[in-house]
């Protein structure tokens, strides 16, 4: 096969996506990167609950055990068949070793044996991409924030594949720091979508918790002190042989990693100017901080683009409207396509 054969627009591009860089085996099809066909999602969270919190383990081998089932029933799905398909993409960072394998492992054994380019798609950009799913009028540039349970990214989209990250955390991901407070609190895993519910009936209001500022650089985020803040308060109470109120604890909380996500992107706005802002990833289903964004960027005037909460979550139809651009570019991989957890964003 010419990995760099020329790509024929005149004709509908199915790509098959496929994502498995945590604890979501994911695989669907997606026709022109934009109109899914098909979306279909695994999830290992009653496995991983029992632990509370992911076990890389026991991630990549669910993803050993389904991977094929969920592939099958996403072409199936679609409605087409495997030979229909234009080219794979795989996510093949940044995330857990193995399970990011299992993936890169199946996506190039299928490109090989039916002679399809293969594409590695970094999961951030994935996220990102999400966006243009729903939103058929959305197109580079814009900026968007990426936050999930171990991203936290403020970032300029220059343009299909062409990023510039503006901020990003200095220490835990703002999921993470969802899913750490929630424990600690008696919520349980994961932690985000608990939070976001239980601070319905909570006072944003009730604790002063802190909103990290970095000095060199006002785009970057902090939550381990935010964390630390809300462990002292509850330490503080029980010397003291008091109780704490759950929602209030829960809605203080929210309500600081709300405000700094909020007000991080708004002076990113105001500095580089862009007519439209939107958000991606796990923590972008919360509803508390779209509403805020919301507001936020209509009172600057920015148009606000949010995926529907399946589309923030980890998905294969994210990976593969992402490699859908990848592969328009001409970014196909070859056989030595490797799993890399730490890989950047903009890196290839
Ligand atoms: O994007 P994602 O599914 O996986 C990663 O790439 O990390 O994000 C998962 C994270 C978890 O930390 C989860 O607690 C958080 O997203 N999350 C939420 C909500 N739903 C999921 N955080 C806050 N509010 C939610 N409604
Ligand atoms: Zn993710």
């Amino acid at each position: 096969m010419n990995i760099s054969e020329t790509v024929k627009v005149s004709k509908d591009i199915l790509i098959l996506g496929i994502e498995s860089s945590c604890d979501e085996t994911a695989a669907s099809v997606v026709r022109n990167g934009r109109e899914v066909l098909s979306n279909i999602i695994s999830s290992q969270i009653d496995i991983h609950t029992l632990y509370g919190g992911v076990v890389p383990e026991i991630a990549s081998r669910k993803h050993m055990e389904r991977i094929d089932q969920v592939v099958m029933k996403a072409i199936a799905d679609a409605g087409v068949t495997m030979e229909d398909i234009d080219a794979i993409a795989v996510t093949y960072g940044p995330g857990l070793v193995g399970a990011l394998l299992v993936g890169v492992s199946y996506a190039k054994s299928y490109a090989w044996a039916l002679d399809k380019p293969l594409v590695g798609v970094h999961h951030i950009e994935g996220h990102i991409c999400a966006n243009y799913i729903e939103n058929p009028d959305l197109k580079p540039p814009f900026m968007c924030l990426v936050v999930s349970g171990g991203h936290t990214h403020l970032v300029r989209v220059k343009d299909y594949g062409d990023y510039e990250i503006l901020g990003r955390t200095r220490d835990d991901a703002a999921g993470e720091a969802f899913d750490k407070v929630a424990r600690v609190i008696g919520l349980g895993y994961p932690g985000g979508p608990k939070i976001d519910k239980v601070s319905y009936e909570g006072d944003p209001a009730a604790i002063d918790f802190p909103r990290a500022k970095i000095a060199d650089n006002e785009y970057d985020f902090s939550f381990s002190g935010l964390k630390s803040a809300v462990l002292n308060y509850l330490n503080s109470l029980s010397m003291k042989g008091e109780n704490y109120d759950q929602a209030d604890v829960a809605a203080s909380f929210q309500q600081a990693v709300v405000d700094v996500l909020t007000g991080h992107s708004m002076a990113a706005i105001k500095e580089y100017g862009t007519d439209s802002f939107a958000i991606a990833g796990g923590v972008a289903s919360n509803s508390h901080l779209r509403e805020a964004m919301k507001k936020a960027c209509d009172e600057l005037g920015v148009k606000f683009y949010m995926p529907s909460p399946i589309f923030c979550t980890d998905n294969a139809a994210m990976i593969a409207v992402a490699g859908y651009h990848e592969y328009m570019a001409g970014n196909t991989a070859d056989w030595n396509l490797n799993a890399v957890p730490a890989l950047k964003l903009g890196e290839r």
